[in-house]
């Protein structure tokens, strides 16, 4: 069945990750700005022109963003909501402020826009970020030259407010950033009006002039309430993914980290190792480190359940698979992906540390217990010795599979050389790939590339190999279940 999905055409692929979220997510921020349009064009406040453009401009925006969103996978309910929302929220923002403003033109200078995009960044969607800025600013535009300011000049504000935003806008790992990240916006926002007054046609008076200082200043401290307000809200009541989170997961005090300590330290030296290589090899092709690190901590947790029946707990001498049939060995072996997805929702974790636990070993094959069945019988079912799956549905889910598999086969390996590791590493990957394992995980082969010369140099400098060996038959199969 699994094989068989792996040869379905691309085409019916991306049909099925085609969903409903994506849909509803490009089409309600732009349906609430048309509505707005909608009431003016009825009031008589714009002209049937002006409406006609806005439709127009919306159907644009529901073409490039459907665009956009439908090319991620892992688009969720919560993002919908949670962009929806953001969007919706500031038009209505931005709308209420041009109603009050009536008789100030630079009222724009106040809206809090710059919280848009470091939210949409902070949940990992920066590309999206910098897509939907524009659009909003589009609409800003629209929804300000309705009191008479110049749509130019508050498309462009908007615009670098936005940009900017993302730009500066690093992590909040540490409140400290968000604090410089405020004092950076500040400081471009007062630039932006001093050029833009200064530039500006109209001559405004000194009044005005404090005022829009005031304005701007106000709206950078709105950005930061409203981001800070609102995280806590989306972080808590959907689950969503953020760096905050990540981290608080990563602390090595949690109680499942401590299960594995305890129970399996093998499995949880591995889990490190496998942590730092995934971490780096993310962050080299611009995917998620730091999901990959936390996933990584948390992948094999399933192990801690029969520990010692896994190679890297058992001490030397030892190992309870020499009397045990090798059906009943893989077994017991192939279970511990679904044991870990069991924990970790048990334990409350997020669907994305859940999702990579349970893809780690896609439909690999466990070959040691494979070929030793097959020593003893010919009709054995390679079925039975595959891990159950899915294949890995993300970057970081396939570098993690990648790295577990070098991680167990560098260890078992006696002071290997650089020329060792190199080949083992291409071997590992080069295998997943014929094996169909990385057909859903979006890498390019450019990118498994740079993921390999990662890894590669990570593991080289990690065992300072410098004497050269003679070449040795690579990748033995080993016990697996790592
Ligand atoms: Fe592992
Ligand atoms: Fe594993």
């Amino acid at each position: 069945m699994k094989v068989a999905k792996r040869k379905i055409p691309m085409v019916m692929m991306n049909i099925k990750k085609f969903n409903i979220h994506s849909v509803l997510a490009s089409f309600l921020t732009p349906a609430i700005f048309l509505t707005f349009m909608l009431v003016q064009y009825i009031q008589e406040h714009v002209s049937l022109n002006q409406f006609l453009i806005s439709l127009s401009m919306v159907l644009l925006t529901l073409f490039i963003l459907s665009m956009e969103i439908t090319k991620d996978q892992n688009w969720s309910r919560q993002k919908t909501v949670t962009f929806t929302f953001i969007g919706s929220g500031l038009l209505i923002l931005m709308y209420a402020f041009q109603a009050i403003g009536t008789e100030m033109n630079y009222i724009y200078y106040i809206t809090p826009i710059a919280a848009y995009s470091i939210l949409i960044k902070y949940f990992n969607e920066e590309r999206f970020a910098i897509i939907s800025s524009v659009l909003m600013a589009i609409f800003g535009s629209f929804i300000f030259s309705l009191n008479g300011a110049n749509g130019y000049y508050v498309f462009l504000f908007l615009l670098l407010s936005q940009w900017f935003a993302i730009f500066f806008f690093e992590s909040i790992k540490d409140r400290k950033s968000l604090l410089k990240t405020s004092m950076s916006l500040l400081s471009v926002h007062i630039l932006l009006v001093v050029m833009f007054e200064m530039t500006s046609w109209m001559s405004i008076t000194s009044t005005d002039f404090l005022m829009s200082l005031l304005f701007v200043s106000l709206s950078v401290l709105f950005a930061v309430i409203l981001t800070l307000g609102i995280l806590p809200l989306f972080e808590a009541g959907f689950n969503m993914l953020t760096d905050t989170k990540l981290l608080a997961l990563s602390n090595p005090n949690h109680p499942l980290l401590r299960k594995v300590l305890v129970e399996a330290p093998g499995t949880y030296h591995h889990s490190v190792m496998v942590a730092n290589l995934s971490e780096s090899a993310c962050e080299a092709i611009g995917a998620n480190g730091l999901l990959a690190r936390v996933a990584s901590y948390y992948h094999d947790v399933g192990k801690a359940i029969k520990p010692h029946m896994f190679i890297e707990n058992q001490n030397k001498g030892k190992n309870p698979h020499d009397s045990l049939p090798p059906e009943e060995s893989a077994r017991i072996i192939l279970e511990h992906p679904k044991d870990s997805a069991r924990l970790l929702k048990e334990h409350g974790l997020p669907k994305e540390v859940i999702d990579i636990a349970e893809q780690h070993h896609g439909t690999t094959l466990l070959k040691y217990f494979y070929y030793k069945a097959k020593d003893r019988k010919s009709n054995v079912m390679e079925r039975y010795f595959r891990y159950d799956g899915p294949i890995p549905q993300s970057k970081e889910a396939a570098i993690i599979n990648i790295c577990d598999s070098v991680e167990a086969a560098v260890r078992s390996k006696d002071k290997p050389t650089n020329d060792e590791i190199n080949e083992l590493v291409r071997a590992i990957i080069y295998d997943r790939l014929m094996d169909g394992q990385f057909n859903d995980s979006q890498l390019t082969i450019h990118e498994i590339l740079k993921v390999e010369k990662d890894i590669c140099d990570m593991l080289n400098g990690i065992f300072h190999a410098r004497i050269e060996y003679p070449k040795d038959s690579m990748l033995q199969p080993t016990q697996g279940g790592h």
